[in-house]
């Protein structure tokens, strides 16, 4: 095994490496802090990298004391504090007892360490000992007795590093952490476009890029939840990178919770990037004895553009993050009763449904809201997770059994976090809720939050979903959110306490996930926020699968699963097929293009089955078979996206398998267009030198050809002059897909 972490003992330089990436930092003479000298693309191991060291003389700073070419304003930082000569913000803050919040942490000593530690109670990436190299720094603050520790993770086959934090006071006083970020990273130029994911319901992760300002520019939580508004996660990609070609940094954030993500640009041109828990609202009281985690975050490097930015997040997140129960195993094709009947149903008409799906080829039936309490709407029931035996006499068990008896898997819908006025838990314990006991608590969907920084709460919802789901064998949760926390407030909290309050949430929500998981260890969760208001990698470690929105609109899936794929992998991508008129948009597209779209995802069903004529049955029945045999290629192969939705009325993208064996492309027209121009596709990640029959027509073309030339969209008319007129057109909402499989030629 190569070696991936060098360190030079007399300098005091570390640089971690796999070929792919280099990131390099060293310890200050004078400060014994930590500078960053590079990251990006890998350069060469040797001795030292002091020529990397830059101290202009700059008139008009702060030195550091007893130097004057040193000031930290000017030096690229591992982890900037407050109160030293940097004015910019820092990765670290915390009040002393004093009130001040001057910190001085300094290197203290290192550790390197063959794989990578589980971190506690929360999600993070993991690896065998052959798999990864960690690196931990340990720094002590001159003014106290707080000691912390930078783990950083160098994954050997990736261009990838993970990063998180932990500070621990073994002093006999209490500090206040007011901001600790995961990542801090500063680079030498600002070269670069800020690239996130934006959106709102039924609209997520919305792409957009701009050029970096001089200055502060954020995107963030404060919402509780990684949130709808702004996927925990952005890129910094060189303005001329491009898809396919070009620098990009990437940037994730292995949580679920409130989340900043900031880039400041100072007036040299250095680009300060961070990623961490939100600092507004947060507050940790660092007890004697405490210790302090803040999550991971993963960076990733690409000289392959974006789209070689995503593909090392897909393979890292499937092989070192999502539970390999699942990762690699063939996912049930679903149907889910929701936009069937909402609350409108009972055994009947379930049992009905899922007669269907079975006889559709369907693998798992799943019973969404309504099931339990008096839930006849969306006023009532949560936090009381018994069975609404008016609607299912034989309870959940007996409708278990009864779907397995046809043959299907069995999934159910809880929304654990949640209470209802009315509900036993919510009058037997008013003070389990979130806000101020004597301040107005707002309601989101009729709903208030159970205070999951609470253990106790954690495990009343706990024994409650247990009777559940060993009451019969349940195959899948679909774990909803479905409002965000405004009146953050804890009544179990003291007053010093209450910043705690969102991150002790999220820490609730992962030990429930993990109370779970250790109970029914083969159990599925697909997790969904009101579609995808908690999309993030946090969840993914516990969950395999989100639901990516409540938007089943296949024109605007075109967007929101685009935009998701940034960072997230196929696999995880939660995607169905609807009825017509959208319930979201009242669009109507085809069946084909609804199951064109939704292929490139988990794939599923969300409509009433009973509504469906014989024909559409028909093309049901032809996707799922397609999709079944596809499954694997599109979970596990490589995804490039051709055309985006965000710039034009065609999207196009694909999947090749590793070996290049073969490849489904999807093309996707919005509007049609009269007399339209010449279309051709090129494609990408093929065998160049190989000839691939696209589906499983006669005539094959060559890999180079396909990705050079492209495919041809439009038709040639040579010697049938008549066709043309009476040609079959697809009219709007249109899609294609094409299924690409390489001639064994050898
Ligand atoms: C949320 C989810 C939906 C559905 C409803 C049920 O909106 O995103 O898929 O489960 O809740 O109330």
């Amino acid at each position: 095994m190569k070696k991936t972490v060098h360190i030079n003992e007399t300098n005091q330089e570390f640089h971690l490496t796999n070929g792919k990436i280099s990131y390099i930092f060293r310890v200050m003479e004078k400060t014994h802090t930590l500078e960053q000298l590079y990251a990006g693309k890998a350069i060469r191991h040797r001795d030292s990298f002091d020529h990397l060291i830059e101290r202009e003389i700059r008139p008009s700073n702060n030195q550091v004391t007893g130097d004057h070419t040193t000031s930290l304003e000017h030096v690229k930082q591992e982890l900037p504090v407050f109160g030293t000569t940097d004015f910019r913000y820092p990765a670290l803050e915390i009040r002393y007892p004093d009130g001040d919040r001057i910190s001085q942490f300094e290197y203290l000593d290192y550790q390197v360490i063959e794989g990578k530690k589980k971190l506690p109670g929360m999600p993070a990436t993991f690896a065998e000992a052959e798999e990864a190299t960690t690196l931990e720094i340990r720094l002590h603050d001159r003014y106290s007795a707080l000691v912390l520790k930078l783990s950083y993770t160098i994954f050997h086959q990736f261009s990838a590093l993970t990063r998180h934090v932990e500070i621990s006071n073994s002093g006999n006083e209490t500090y206040q952490l007011e901001r600790l970020m995961s990542f801090s990273l500063d680079l030498p130029t600002d070269d670069f476009d800020f690239i996130h994911l934006h959106g709102a319901w039924a609209r997520e992760a919305q792409l957009e890029r701009h050029p970096l300002l001089t200055g502060v520019q954020h995107i963030s939580s404060t919402r509780g939840a990684s949130s709808h508004v702004h996927n925990p996660f952005f890129a910094l990609a060189k303005k001329t990178a491009t898809e396919r070609q070009g620098e990009v940094f990437g940037f994730s954030f292995v949580y679920s919770g409130n989340f900043l993500a900031q880039v400041e640009v100072d007036p040299y041109h250095v680009t300060r990037a961070m990623l961490g828990i939100n600092p507004h609202q947060f507050g940790w009281a660092l007890s004697p004895g405490a210790v302090f985690t803040a999550p991971e975050a993963v960076m990733v490097y690409s000289d392959a553009g974006l789209n070689g930015m995503s593909q090392t997040f897909h393979s890292l997140y499937r092989n070192h993050l999502i539970s390999p129960k699942w990762s690699g195993r063939k996912r049930p094709i679903l149907i889910n009763n929701w936009e069937a009947t909402y609350f409108q149903f009972d055994e009947a008409k379930i049992l009905e449904l899922a007669t269907d799906a079975q006889a559709l080829g369907i693998d798992l039936f799943v019973l969404d809201d309504g099931w339990f309490g008096k839930r006849d709407d969306d006023a009532s029931s949560l936090g009381d997770w018994s069975v609404d035996r008016a609607k299912l006499p034989t309870g959940i068990a007996g409708l278990a059994d009864k779907i397995h008896a046809l043959g299907l898997q069995f999934g159910l819908w809880f929304e654990p976090e949640m209470v209802s006025v009315g509900t036993p838990i919510h009058d037997a314990h008013p003070d389990w809720e979130i806000g101020h006991p004597h301040k107005n608590i707002s309601h989101g969907r009729n709903q208030y939050v159970l205070d999951f920084s609470r253990p106790e709460v954690v495990d009343n919802i706990f024994a409650q979903m247990d009777a559940i789901l060993k009451s019969c064998k349940i195959d899948y949760v679909k774990w909803d959110m479905n409002r965000y926390i405004s009146e953050a407030f804890s009544q179990a909290l003291s007053s010093e306490r209450q910043g705690e309050i969102l991150h002790r949430y999220i820490l609730g929500v992962y030990a429930l996930y993990e109370k779970i998981l250790a109970g029914y260890p083969e159990l599925l969760i697909e997790s969904c926020a009101g579609g995808g208001g908690r999309f993030d990698a946090g969840l993914l470690y516990y969950a395999p699968q989100t639901w990516a929105s409540d938007d089943t609109d296949a024109v605007e899936r075109l967007k929101i699963q685009y935009g998701t794929s940034l960072v997230y992998p196929l696999s995880a991508i939660g995607s169905h097929v609807s009825e017509v008129p959208n319930h979201q948009v009242a669009r109507i597209t085809s069946l084909k293009m609804r199951g064109d779209v939704a292929a490139f995802g988990t794939f599923g069903y969300e409509l009433d089955s009973t509504k469906l004529s014989e024909d559409e049955k028909a093309i049901i029945r032809e996707q799922i078979t397609q999709v079944k045999g596809w499954q694997a290629l599109i979970h596990q192969g490589d995804f490039y996206r051709l055309l985006s939705p965000f710039e034009g009325n065609t999207t196009a993208w694909m999947v090749v398998a590793a070996d290049k064996s073969e490849a489904l492309v999807g093309v996707y027209h919005v509007l049609a267009k009269p007399n339209p121009a010449y279309e051709r596709i090129l494609l990408a990640g093929l065998d160049a030198a190989a000839l691939y029959r696209i589906d499983g027509n006669e005539a094959v073309r060559y890999g180079d050809d396909l990705m050079q030339a492209g495919l041809l969209l439009g038709g040639n008319y040579i010697g049938r002059a008549q066709d043309y007129w009476s040609r079959k057109m697809p009219g709007d909402f249109s899609s294609q897909l094409y299924h690409l499989q390489k001639i064994d030629n050898s």
